[in-house]
């Protein structure tokens, strides 16, 4: 009998971690992605939210093409990528530490017609705000899941979008503490869930800003 109980879901999920690549179809494009789980970790991997978000995106959830939209912690840039590969103009973004890395993977896989269009850039929550303007779309996978960082990441939801911004958070909702930033959200956006794969148990969100006084 093995001591310690494995679901072999988990144990699978742990393994493709490990390969050094990963291989998608999105918007009729191969997207070939390079993960290093053991020297980037969280960062340098592709996360079912990720792939869920590129799903509902490349089945038209939202209309982006030519729409102006930024990656919050894109980690591997599997969204970012997708978006542009949609008509999106992109600005993939995540800490100093993961830019190469992310660098990497968004110029292996976006067509060169479509570069000049994506920019890859620095952004820690809550910090430096005042280098982005708004975004029509505001795209998250993931990004949910460390409490101390809650408070940064929504004065940065804040920052870059206004009431006509959408923003779509894909998430793995796995502590009490993930919902406690959608509770955190509501006070200032109205929240939908616009789908939930229970297969890998990830929920999108789609946001927009409350506009108080409108009714005015
Ligand atoms: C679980 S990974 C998700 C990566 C990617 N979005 C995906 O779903 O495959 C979380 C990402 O958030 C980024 N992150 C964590 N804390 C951050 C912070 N304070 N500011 C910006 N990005 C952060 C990490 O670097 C990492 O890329």
């Amino acid at each position: 009998m093995a001591l310690v109980p494995y679901d072999e879901t988990v144990l699978n999920g742990l393994k493709r971690f490990h390969n050094s690549s990963a291989s998608y179809t999105f918007a009729n494009h191969t997207i070939q992605i390079k993960q290093n789980w053991k020297e980037l970790g969280v960062a340098a991997v592709v996360w079912d939210a990720a792939i869920v978000l590129c799903m509902y995106l490349e089945a038209g959830g939202i209309n982006l093409n030519g729409r102006s939209v930024i990656e919050l912690g894109a980690g591997t840039g599997l969204v970012g990528i997708v978006a542009a590969l949609l008509g999106a103009e992109v600005t993939v973004t995540d800490r100093e530490v993961a830019l190469e890395f992310l660098n990497t993977n968004v110029h292996d896989n976006v067509p060169e017609d479509l570069l000049p269009k994506v920019s890859v850039k620095p952004l820690t929550w809550g910090k430096g705000l005042e280098d982005f303007s708004p975004f029509d779309v505001i795209v998250g996978a993931d990004i949910i899941y460390l409490e101390e960082t809650f408070q940064d990441l929504l004065n940065t939801i804040l920052h870059l979008g206004t009431e006509n911004t959408v923003i779509l958070l894909s998430c793995k909702l796995r502590y009490q503490r993930d919902h406690h930033f959608l509770d955190m959200m509501k006070q200032h956006f109205s929240v939908v869930e616009v789908l939930y794969d229970q297969k890998v148990d990830v929920h999108i969100y789609k946001a927009m800003k409350i506009c108080h006084g409108k009714e005015l």
